[in-house]
Parts: structure tokens; C-alpha cells; sequence
């Protein structure tokens, strides 16, 4: 029997080219996660529930990557956090508060307080009458005055499709805040206000669907409930669906993958694969991008437990090569394997413990001997799996259960915005010394030198 060789990420550096002189600032690091889905940061939080719930999610999308919201819940737990992440930049407030026209000004006041909003469309039944903000009533003193002597009756407002800059020209051109949305018949829709727009002006790299919302994945398994979590998650409007099976080279996988394309129209990247065989595999079956890493991951224990898995850097390189976006799955751990793995070809990396542990991965801090920790933990550690039955009422046998996840505190390392910045400056740095301004040149140029031992330790490896 013939063995192969396989290199991974502390194996081997990238050489450097002569340059253009691109600065670090300029060079383009945006990417397709598949045709249709394109994000400025190519990184994606792993769908791990020690990592990816709404705040993770939320960090990503605004930083220019995206989150993928883990299945070890219920399906209405996942669609929530979905929801969350959709609700939270969308310039158009759907409900907004309202006041009727009899509300007098100490209940005004007291609403204002309770929901930290200033000011209120004024409706009677669902018609807008008026608009009353803090400049109508900031200077008022008597408590029983109603809000119809104290409302602007000539309310500015627009239609409910209107455009984010159409909607700005309207806000500047009237000097408002606050900018209301009818129907027709002048029935109240929908808000939009100055803050909201400022708000989502202020991430200009973030991830946004068609309708300027938060981008965010969720995903799914292959087990009974597959095609009904789909639709839920699908309807709460993710942008696309990552099946998570840790062997993706399962024929079942390929069927859901299928089915899927077939019900819905939505994106699915599958997984997880690590060579051309798994690929094809995948990628016949309809898959849009595709997961590549066995046991690379740093609370796998695949390959303790089973013995099977493909080197990381090379499994990369070698599924590139079929075409598909490949989405690099586990074991990155510091920039440089960030780096390499965009160079061997990948599309997109996704991340899980580097981002452990932060501000925004689920779970409570704990203290131990004066240090703070979070919980990393994989997915097929017992706790994960006795968890997720238990938030499911399902019934398991944890006795006959080998786990191939570990679980392990991980230092608190404050808001995963600083950790993403890194990586990218990281990944930065390599494109400019690969005289590369985007990431298909990047590709195109990248050549590794393998390391020796002393190599590796004059790389700090
Ligand atoms: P990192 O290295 O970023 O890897 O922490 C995250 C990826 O690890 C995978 N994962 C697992 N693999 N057993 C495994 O063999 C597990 O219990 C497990 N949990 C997560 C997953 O692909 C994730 O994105």
C-alpha cells in the first residue's frame, strides 16, 4: 500500500514576491461563500453552541463576516436567534411605538421612559393623525394635556417601500428624526429613524441581505426533523443553510442536500469533507459550497477516536481544486493559518475556539484561581450531546455514546472584534507580500517552502 505525504498550516510558510506597493489598507479581502452570497471578511464563526448564538452572529455580520447560528437547540431556539440577528440593524422599525391622541402628557412621559423612545406617531385605530417628539412636549408642565393639542398634525411621511436614501433626502430636506410609513389608505407601517440610519451607515463593511438586514447562516442536521427545522429557518429568512454532519461523506448527507435544493430556494454549504472524493460527492448532490476539515478542529477528537482525517492545509488545497467554494473548517489558531488557508484556496474559514471565549460566544464566565474562563466545547463531547437531548426530549444512551469532542476553559479574552481585526491584519500582511490586491491573485501567486524542524523553530512553530 502506497502512504502520501500530507503537509498542514505549521508545516510550511508562504513565499514572499516582489511587490507593487499595495498598502495593507488597500488590498481587497472580500469573497464569495458561494455565487450569490459575497462578504467583505472571509470568515465564518463555526455553528458550535460554545460560539455562534445572536451576539456572535451580530459581531460577525457588522464586522464583514457572518455567524452561523449552532442546531443544538429546539427549532424555535434557532429560529430566535435568526429573528434576533434579522431585527437587529433593520432600518425600518416594523412595530413601532405608538401613541393615541387622548394619551395625556404624564402617560406620554412615562412611555418614553419605559421604552427609551423620545418620540411616538400618533394614530387613531392604525391611521396616522400625527407625530409627537420631544420638541412638542419637552417644555410642557401639565400633566393632564392631551397629546392632540400638543402633536404636529402636518406629519411628514413616506411610502413603505421607500428607499434608505430617499428616506435620508426626506429626513434632511425636513429637518425630522423621525420618519413614519403608510399605506395608501395612511395606515401606520412602519418607521424609519435618523439613529437607525446612522446606526447601519456606521458598519459600511457589514454583511447585509438584499433587504440591508444582518446576514447570518443557520444550520442543520440529518436527522428526523431536518426538513421542518429547514422551513422554519427558512422562513425566518436565513441566508443560507449549513448541513453539519461531521462525516459528510455519508450518502444521507448528499440526499438532504438534495432534498433541500429541491424544496427551497436557498443556499446550502455541506460538510464536512476532506478530500476531491467527499467534494464531488457533495457537490453533485446540488451543495453550493462546501465544508472541508476532518479533525483539525481544536476540541475534536476524530482523530484520537477513530484514526481518520486528511492534514488541513493539504485537504484545502486539494478540494480547491475541484472548483466549488470551499469553506476551511477548524484548526486555525493563530493569523498565519488563516492566511495559508485562503492562499491553498479556500473561500472562506471558519472559526471556533479562536473566537471562544469572548464577549459574544455563549455561556457564563468563570472564575478559577483569580482568572476568568469561558467553556469551549465540541459538539460530539458528551455534554454537548447529553445537552442538546435534553433541550430536545430526546432520550440517549450515554453509556454506549464514544465522544469525539473535548470540552475545556478557555481565558476570557474580552469583545471578539479585536480577534477578527488580527486575523484580518494578519491575512493583510500576507497578500502584500504575495503582491496581491485581492484574493483570486492572492491564490494565483501563493507558493509554500516546507520546514524543517529548525525551520519551524526559527518560525516560532
Ligand atoms: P476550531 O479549531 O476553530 O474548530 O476550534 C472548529 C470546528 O471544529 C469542528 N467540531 C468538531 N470536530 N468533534 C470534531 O471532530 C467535535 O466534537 C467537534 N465540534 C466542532 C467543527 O467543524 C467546527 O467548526
Amino acid at each position: 500500500m502506497e502512504i502520501k505525504e500530507a503537509l498542514t498550516f505549521d508545516d510550511v510558510l508562504l513565499v514572499p514576491k516582489v511587490s507593487k506597493a499595495y498598502s495593507r489598507r488597500s488590498v481587497d479581502t472580500s469573497t464569495n461563500i458561494t455565487d450569490s452570497l459575497k462578504i467583505n471578511i472571509p470568515i465564518l464563526s463555526s455553528n458550535m453552541d460554545t460560539v455562534t448564538e445572536a451576539p456572535m452572529a451580530i459581531a460577525m455580520a457588522k464586522a464583514g463576516a457572518v455567524g452561523v447560528i449552532h442546531r443544538f437547540n429546539t427549532i424555535e431556539g434557532e429560529v430566535n436567534e435568526i429573528t434576533k440577528v434579522k431585527r437587529e440593524q433593520n432600518i425600518v422599525i416594523e412595530h413601532p411605538y405608538i401613541v393615541k391622541k387622548d394619551y395625556t402628557l404624564s402617560e406620554l412621559k412615562s412611555l418614553s421612559l419605559e421604552k427609551g423612545v423620545s418620540g411616538f406617531p400618533v394614530v387613531d385605530g392604525t391611521r396616522l393623525i400625527g407625530i409627537v417628539t420631544r420638541r412638542d412636549y419637552e417644555f410642557e408642565t401639565e400633566p393632564s394635556k392631551k397629546v392632540s393639542e400638543m402633536m404636529t398634525r402636518d406629519v411628514i411621511s413616506a411610502p413603505k417601500n421607500v428607499s434608505m436614501e430617499s428616506a435620508k433626502t426626506i429626513m434632511k430636506r425636513e429637518k425630522i428624526e423621525k420618519l413614519p410609513l403608510v399605506d395608501k389608505n395612511n395606515i401606520l407601517v412602519g418607521m424609519i429613524t435618523a439613529r437607525d440610519i446612522k446606526l447601519a451607515e456606521g458598519y459600511s463593511n457589514a454583511s447585509k441581505d438584499k433587504k440591508g438586514r444582518l446576514m447570518v447562516g443557520a444550520s442543520i442536521g440529518i436527522g428526523s426533523d431536518y426538513m421542518e427545522r429547514a422551513r422554519k429557518l427558512v422562513d425566518a429568512e436565513a441566508d443560507f443553510i449549513v448541513v453539519d454532519v461531521a462525516n459528510g461523506y455519508l450518502e444521507k448527507v448528499a440526499d438532504v442536500v438534495k432534498s433541500l435544493k429541491k424544496n427551497f430556494k436557498i443556499d446550502v454549504i455541506a460538510g464536512n469533507v476532506a478530500t476531491r472524493e467527499g467534494v464531488e460527492h457533495l457537490k453533485k448532490a446540488g451543495s453550493d459550497a462546501i465544508k472541508v476539515g476532518i479533525g483539525p478542529g481544536g476540541a475534536c477528537l476524530t482523530r484520537p477516536v477513530a484514526g481518520v482525517g486528511y492534514p488541513q492545509l493539504a485537504a484545502i488545497i486539494d478540494c480547491a481544486k475541484s472548483g466549488i467554494s470551499i469553506i476551511a473548517d477548524g484548526g486555525i489558531t493563530k493569523s498565519a493559518d488563516f492566511a495559508k488557508a485562503m492562499a491553498g484556496g479556500a473561500s472562506a474559514a471558519m472559526v471556533g475556539g479562536l473566537f471562544a471565549g469572548t464577549d459574544e460566544s455563549p455561556g457564563a464566565i468563570v472564575t478559577k484561581e483569580n482568572q476568568n474562563y469561558k467553556f469551549y466545547r465540541g459538539m460530539a463531547s458528551i455534554n454537548a450531546y447529553s445537552d442538546r437531548a435534553i433541550k430536545v426530549e430526546e432520550t440517549v444512551d450515554l453509556e454506549g455514546y464514544t465522544p469525539e469532542g473535548t470540552e475545556k476553559l478557555i481565558p476570557y479574552k474580552g469583545s471578539v472584534v479585536k480577534i477578527v481585526n488580527n486575523m484580518v491584519g494578519g491575512l493583510r500582511s500576507a497578500m502584500t507580500y504575495l503582491n496581491s490586491e485581492n484574493l483570486k491573485d492572492f491564490r494565483r501567486n501563493a507558493s509554500f517552502v516546507r520546514l524543517t524542524e529548525s525551520g519551524k523553530k526559527e518560525s516560532k512553530y
